[in-house]
């Protein structure tokens, strides 16, 4: 509001970690700091859930014990990234005032015992937070060991549609800013199916559980609403902060497997820099390739400028069904395939393993075994590269692939009214874009609309709502010379769900020159067959090609004798349409060859080695570029590149070994 943001300025990558110094005495606190300068930990996040520490009584602050910890890490020369403390609200404030805790769609509270227990739209629970957050601002903004303000905590993580009362109010003033008009309302929700018309604003109520399906209107608008007053929170915060501090503001994003509720493209540009945690998720079919695909995101989420991986693990988790530690050398892996893919820092959830509370079976940086073990170790070692390669800081990935992705269309997706029930949009962004990760090729992740110019190859994955000005940008692009690729369930719903008749795809018909007539989902466990002898799975599509040249077509199944494949030439390039989900092979198969027509390749000749076992990506400085190559697999690989190796510090002459398991980052001598 007041004072410029200033960028996050840190000397090099920043190394670090969520650190809970309230759950330990001063003895240990300085075995943490002794053993933290040991790992080269130099970014320190505390006070995420001091609430209850720092104000044990309404109105009564107790900095002591924060002052002492501050002191420490400054004394120590590690920076802190401070958290505001409003994370989870203090049993004091929830006694006093039940009417804060969160209601879920069935219309039942939920209440205090974890975290997060408030409504986002509580005036009360903002009221008290934005006073601890003064208090905190007045007495640490200028604190020299202070480089960044953590506002909350995930926020949204488990409280991000609330259904209560207060919650309802809020929902009105929203609906009213953006509708004004209660008939606009009604044509927006489409509310004269099922006698649903509403002459009264106060008649208008979350979309609390029906006993049939509800409107997907409502239920869209009750999304951006969500996502929306979480945003008015985080600015409210900010607000507070902003004229106390003149250091930078940002929050933990959760792009992430699963966490859908907060449309990030509208928060991040009020981040000074974007920060994101990132978990693996074992249930999915790739982990590997969604970890590159959520900081691909992260990244496009500031504009492709470097960002902060605020949180990952060390090893195992404690809320997956099967919590598992990771391989040896993943650790290695998994942070710096972030860091190849633009983060400046690299920071874990937790420093030291708890001993207590509900995670105390998470994985941390300092584990139960203490430092003789090899999660340790190998901690140590990755301070130790994360230190060298502090060149790397500032420089930017180079891709000439966009993928579009959107939170609006993956939450109109999901609607309990689709035609598939198993069909879900993150796991169709995955597929498509796992397809791409397997050839190497490095993507930027776009929101709709946003600039292409720069991108030779453009992936649309089930983008189901879509604006016809979103889907004329791509077709600009195309018409341009690019090369795009959309896939099944794109182009149905506009803005407001409604869907776009004379043909599925909408806005992409012409494009695309299909004529998509019914959607022919495919059962669970069924295989269709393409006439090309590819398998496919999941979804089928009764239709013709009018300009469309039609590339492989359905030969068994709903829609045996549709196309199944397609190339439309459009302008000085061309658009492809699948209308299945291709099996991975094939997938990768149809990327590789539009990435062929596109003309774009993985960023570095591969001499011996598989590339889909490969992570391949250069960033780009002012004044060399960096190839990071990291190997997953279980062979050796070897790859065309000269410069100097920064992991191993030997230089390479046109030929770089990459043992299976390992990271090799070499600073190319020229610019490639
Ligand atoms: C995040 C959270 C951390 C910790 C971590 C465990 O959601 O911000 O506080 O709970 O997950 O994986």
């Amino acid at each position: 509001m007041t004072a410029p943001a200033r960028a996050f300025e840190h000397d090099g990558i920043a190394f670090g970690c969520d650190y809970n110094p309230e759950q330990w005495t001063p003895e240990i606190w300085d075995e943490d700091i002794a053993l933290m300068t040991e790992a080269k930990v130099d970014l320190v996040a505390i006070n995420i859930f001091g609430w209850s520490h720092i104000e044990p009584r309404p109105g009564e602050y107790d900095f002591d014990r924060l002052d002492d910890v501050i002191g420490r890490l400054h004394a120590a020369g590690i920076r802190v990234n401070l958290g505001t403390g409003t994370a989870s609200p203090p049993a004091w404030l929830t006694r006093r005032h039940p009417e804060i805790l969160p209601m879920v769609v069935d219309g039942t509270r939920r209440y205090p015992g974890g975290r997060q227990a408030f409504c986002p739209s509580s005036r009360i629970f903002r009221d008290a937070a934005l006073q601890l957050v003064e208090q905190v601002a007045r007495r640490y903004g200028d604190h020299p060991a202070v480089e960044l303000w953590h506002i909350s905590n995930e926020l949204g993580c488990h409280n991000a549609l609330c259904y209560c009362d207060e919650s309802a109010a809020a929902f009105r003033v929203w609906l009213r800013e953006r509708y004004s008009d209660i008939d606009a309302l009604n044509a927006a929700w489409g509310t004269a199916f099922w006698s649903q018309t509403y002459r009264e604003w106060d008649e208008i109520l979350p979309p609390l559980a029906t006993l049939s399906l509800g409107n997907p209107g409502h239920m869209l608008d009750f999304h951006r609403f969500s996502s929306d007053q979480l945003l008015d929170y985080y600015r409210a915060e900010a607000d507070v902060i902003r004229p106390l501090s003149d250091r930078p503001l940002t929050t933990n994003f959760m792009v992430t497997a699963h966490i859908e509720n907060l449309d990030y493209w509208s928060w991040a540009p009020d981040m000074d820099i974007v920060a994101n945690d990132h978990y693996l998720d074992n249930r999915l079919a790739d982990p590997t390739s969604e970890l590159a695909f959520a900081a691909d995101l992260s990244r496009g989420l500031g504009g492709g400028a470097p960002w902060i991986l605020m949180e990952h693990s060390t090893g195992a988790v404690n809320w997956q069904p099967l919590n598992v530690p990771k391989a040896p050398g993943q650790i290695l892996r998994n942070s710096l395939t972030h860091v190849a893919r633009g983060a400046d820092g690299v920071c874990f959830f937790q420093w030291r393993a708890s001993v207590q509370g509900a995670e105390k079976f998470h994985s941390a940086m300092l584990p139960h075994a203490g430092t003789d073990s090899a999660v340790w170790r190998e901690v140590v070692e990755l301070g130790g590269i994360v230190e060298r390669i502090s060149e790397i800081a500032g420089s930017r990935v180079d891709a000439d692939v966009a993928l579009v992705f959107s939170w609006e269309a993956w939450w109109a997706t999901q609607s309990l009214s689709r035609p598939s029930q198993f069909v879900g949009y993150l796991d169709q962004v995955h597929a498509c874009y796992a397809a791409a990760h397997a050839l190497g090729l490095t993507v930027d992740v776009v929101r709709p609309g946003a600039d292409l110019s720069g991108y030779a190859l453009v992936l649309v994955p089930g983008l189901h709502l879509v604006r016809a000005e979103e889907a004329a940008v791509i077709a600009d692009r195309v018409a341009d010379g690019a090369t795009a690729l959309v896939t099944f369930f794109s182009g149905t719903v506009d803005a407001e769900d409604r869907v776009w008749t004379g043909g599925y795809t909408g806005p992409f018909r012409d494009l695309l020159g299909v004529q998509i007539e019914e959607f022919a989902p495919v059962a669970a466990g069924q295989t269709v067959t393409l006439d090309d002898g590819s398998r496919a799975s999941l979804w089928s599509e009764r239709g013709h090609a009018t300009t469309a040249e039609v590339v492989a077509s359905f030969a068994d199944g709903p829609s045996a004798g549709s196309p199944a494949v397609t190339r439309n030439a459009h302008g000085h390039g061309a658009a492809w349409y699948l209308s299945t989900q291709l099996e991975p092979s094939a997938y990768r198969d149809l990327i590789a060859r539009l990435a062929s027509e596109a003309g774009v390749t993985s960023p570095v000749a591969i001499h011996d080695g598989e590339v889909s076992a490969l992570e391949l990506v250069r960033r780009r400085g002012a004044e060399a570029s960096y190839l990071f190559a990291i190997n997953h697999g279980t062979a050796s690989a070897t790859l065309g590149a000269t410069g100097d190796e920064l992991v191993t510090g030997v230089a390479v002459h046109g030929s770089l070994e990459v043992p299976a398991g390992s990271v090799r980052i070499v600073r190319e001598e020229a610019a490639a």
